[in-house]
């Protein structure tokens, strides 16, 4: 299931450092039916519609806005340091590859909101927790996270599963 997606998916070895075997969507954006077929089957797996969907920057926000346009619900943007306006909430975390910081408006999640977490690609699982957490400080409900791909071997998902979060990936 979802090979035909799997085959948009290029990888590239040692990027962005040595032994990072670098998934790179931006070869499924390139075909159209590709990503709409990605988009289709994130909203099948996400199922009923929550009131918002969370992207995480970069790569999240164009699944993430994709998505949220075809459920008809509203966006949520969780950004990289410094990047927001307004008053920020804001979490660091670690990657696979370095250490960083995602911020959200303060008043941009009402307390009971049901938010889907959104990102093309969940490896350690540190992003995504810290969205999860961030979401959460904020009162917003967060049971689903959906991602393009799981890197299983980094063991992200069941992080996030341990932290009550149906998780949802297309390719594995
Ligand atoms: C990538 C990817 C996820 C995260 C996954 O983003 O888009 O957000 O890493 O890794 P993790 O599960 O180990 O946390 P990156 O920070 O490289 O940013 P980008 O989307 O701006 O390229
Ligand atoms: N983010 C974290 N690990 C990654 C990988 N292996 N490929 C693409 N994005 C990533």
């Amino acid at each position: 299931m979802n090979d035909d997606l799997r085959r948009l998916i290029r990888t590239i070895p040692d990027y962005p450092k040595p032994g990072v075997q670098f998934r790179d969507i931006s070869t499924l954006l390139l075909d159209g039916t590709g990503f709409r077929m990605t988009i289709e089957r994130l909203a099948a797996a996400v199922g009923p519609v929550p009131n918002l969907i969370a992207g995480i920057e970069a790569r999240g926000f164009i699944f993430g806005a994709a998505l949220a346009q075809v459920m008809g619900c509203g966006l949520v943007l969780l950004r990289k340091k410094n990047k927001l306006p307004g008053m920020v909430t804001g979490i660091n975390y670690a990657l696979e590859y370095g250490v960083d910081r995602i911020e959200m408006h303060s008043d941009a999640v009402s307390p009971g909101a049901r938010v889907v977490l959104v990102d093309d690609l969940i490896a350690t699982g540190g992003t995504a927790l810290a969205g999860v957490e961030l979401l959460r400080s904020a009162g917003a409900v967060v049971d689903i996270a959906a991602f393009v791909i799981d890197l299983p071997d980094l063991g992200g998902a069941g992080h996030l599963r341990a932290k009550g979060v149906d998780v949802k990936t297309l390719v594995g």
